[in-house]
């Protein structure tokens, strides 16, 4: 088979992404996906060239007539007859988007981070007191979903109790990702999408009438720099971003973080062994089970990679699973080690303009997540016999279905 014959919407494929990537890697550095305007980038200097090149490659896709998320026009009519047009302030290019990024990121870095590390202890905490006692359980559903979702609830100030409503909204705003949805299921996820959005003007309302210690009350209350506050449609855009961005990815990033250091048992040991290693474990679970495997730009004008003519207004696909793994820029790229010397190195939470301001936040969550549980779960394993370790479908997440895993129980 020839990188030609490609098919990265065959599930089997994306079972298993990394072979794939690299025969693309050697053989089509630039592949045109067939039958489509989509040209995937799997090279790691590519990719990052083209993040470095905002101007050139924009993240504004239906300015350029490129569709991403949604095809079917009865879908977006939604958003526009029953609530507000689907926008993001975060995904526009600078200098923009800088504006809202300046007020975003220090939400989630510095003091911002300091005055939320104890919650996310608590919860923690919480949440292998109810798993410690049983000897077992499903990873995936009784903590790496709970602990992200209770945790960007908190800070963004949705009440706890709506959890199980919100995450029914997150998971339809993060559904479209799959790619190739029939009509019906975007317009079922564009009807949830439209509830969000109510839900949140009416909180943004409430914090309007009685501020708290909140990200959306700083929202309500926040300048931009051309000096004018937000309005209701951006708080609304910026929070839903921001809620969806704080839990889907970061529960993946947990689940493939078990997956990988009980099935290499030698980390698992390490680990207990010495856990100062903790946060590189977390870099190298980042780069080699990249939670967001690839996002797209639109080129602002023709340009040529490898002598590929990509046109105006088509999709670069920006594979960063795939780069994390280019043995140009890891030695042994698919090894996990703790002592690479560039750990960080890796395009997971992306890079440029666009790169994830909840990256620190994810990385402390799962830090303190394994620092918590390695002591607290005693000769920590992956279930025999319950776990296919199967993940679900999809084109830009990456996502364990189940982990199942047992430990010695404690009263
Ligand atoms: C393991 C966890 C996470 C991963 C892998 C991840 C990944 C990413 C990536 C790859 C991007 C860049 C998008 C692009 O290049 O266009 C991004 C952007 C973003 N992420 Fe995350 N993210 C994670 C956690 C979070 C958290 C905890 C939050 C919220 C607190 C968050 C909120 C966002 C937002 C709002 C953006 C858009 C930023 C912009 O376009 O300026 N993410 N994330």
């Amino acid at each position: 088979m020839s990188a030609l014959d490609i098919d990265l919407f065959d599930p089997e494929v994306q079972e298993n992404w990394y072979s794939a990537y690299e025969r693309l890697m050697n053989e089509a550095p630039v592949f045109q996906m067939p039958g489509t305007n989509i040209y995937v980038l799997t090279r790691y200097d590519d990719v990052y060239e083209v993040l470095r090149q905002p101007e050139l490659y924009s993240n504004e896709h239906e300015k350029y007539g490129a569709a991403v998320l949604f095809q079917y026009q009865s879908a977006k009519d939604i958003y526009l007859e029953k609530g507000w047009r689907r926008w993001h302030p975060l995904s526009l290019d600078p200098p923009v988007q800088r504006q809202y990024r300046s007020i975003v990121d220090p939400f989630f870095r510095g003091r911002g981070l300091k005055t939320i590390e104890p919650f996310i202890r608590e919860t923690c905490a919480n949440l292998l007191d109810k798993i410690a006692p049983k000897g077992a359980c499903e990873f995936v559903a009784e903590y790496a979903v709970p602990l992200p979702v209770i945790v960007i609830t908190k800070m963004i100030g949705f009440p706890l109790e709506d959890i199980p409503q919100l995450k029914i909204w997150s998971e339809a705003w993060a559904h479209p990702f799959a790619g190739n949805l029939s009509e019906a299921d975007e317009i079922r996820v564009a009807e949830l999408g439209v509830e969000f959005q109510h839900y949140i003007k009416d909180q943004i309302d409430q914090r309007r009438r009685a501020p708290q210690e909140d990200i959306l009350t700083t929202l309500t209350q926040a300048k931009l720099s051309e000096g004018r506050a937000l309005s209701d449609d951006e708080i609304i855009h910026i929070a839903d971003h921001l809620y969806i961005g704080g839990n889907e990815t970061t529960t993946f990033a947990l689940s493939s973080g078990l997956w990988i250091m009980l099935r290499e048992r030698e980390i698992y040991d390490s680990l207990i062994a010495d856990s100062s290693r903790i946060p590189a474990f977390v870099e190298e679970v980042l780069r080699l089970e990249s939670p967001t495997q690839g996002l797209y730009r639109v080129p602002t004008e023709d340009v040529t990679l490898h002598g590929v003519t990509i046109p105006k207004g088509a999709l670069v696909h920006l594979r960063y699973g795939a780069a994390n793994r280019d043995p140009d820029s890891f030695a042994c790229p698919h090894a996990l080690d703790l002592d690479r010397n560039n750990l960080k190195k890796h395009m997971a939470f992306s890079q440029g303009p666009h790169t994830c301001p909840g990256a620190a936040l994810s990385r402390l969550e799962q830090v303190i997540s394994h620092e918590m549980m390695l002591p607290n779960l005693a000769n920590l394993r992956l279930t025999n016999g319950r776990n296919d370790f199967t993940h679900l479908p999809g084109f830009v997440l990456r996502a364990l279905k189940e982990l199942h895993l047992s430990f010695t129980a404690v009263a």
